[in-house]
């Protein structure tokens, strides 16, 4: 079979590319460990009250880990328990959160920190706490009549 020479330049250079954007997945997935924010950690929803940490809403200071606290979430229709919370400025925090019944959002407003909260499922981002103020945390997943209601507050305190 007679190929030009620019077919095959570019074979070898869609074939490299794929052999590198491989490597570079594999690497990081099989290697480095990397994985999605949220993997997949799961809950009896039904027992989200009696499973830990969920048992004790709210923050917690933690020793011996990456973050220095937990900030623990508990969504239900039409709220978020703590509905209230106050985070010392500059603390590292792993917001930890469930929900009890259907589909709720977790998105604090202004902020990249916006995750889904699924039945059975646990959805976890660590982020540091690095501005003073009010922030609102709002339910961006529709879940029945009292959706826009749901709402909770977190204070960042010096
Ligand atoms: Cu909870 Cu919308």
């Amino acid at each position: 079979m007679h190929m030009h020479k620019y077919e095959k330049i570019w074979l070898t250079f869609g074939i490299g590319c794929l052999v590198v954007f491989l490597s570079v997945v594999g690497v990081s997935a099989f290697y480095l460990g990397n994985k999605p924010a949220s993997c997949l950690t799961t809950i009896n929803s039904e027992k989200v009250d009696q499973t830990k940490p969920f048992d004790k809403p709210g923050l917690h200071k933690v020793e011996g880990k990456d973050w220095d606290y937990e900030l623990v979430f508990v969504a239900s229709a039409f709220s978020y328990n703590p509905a209230q919370v106050k985070v010392p400025l500059g603390a590292k925090v792993k917001v930890i959160a469930t929900t009890k019944d259907v589909i709720h959002g977790f998105e604090m407003a202004g902020t990249n920190i916006n995750m889904m909260l699924e039945p059975g499922y646990v959805s976890e981002y660590t982020t540091t706490f690095d501005k003073t103020g009010e922030f609102l945390v709002i339910c961006n997943e529709y879940c029945g009549s009292g959706h826009h209601l749901m709402s909770a507050k977190i204070e960042v305190v010096k």
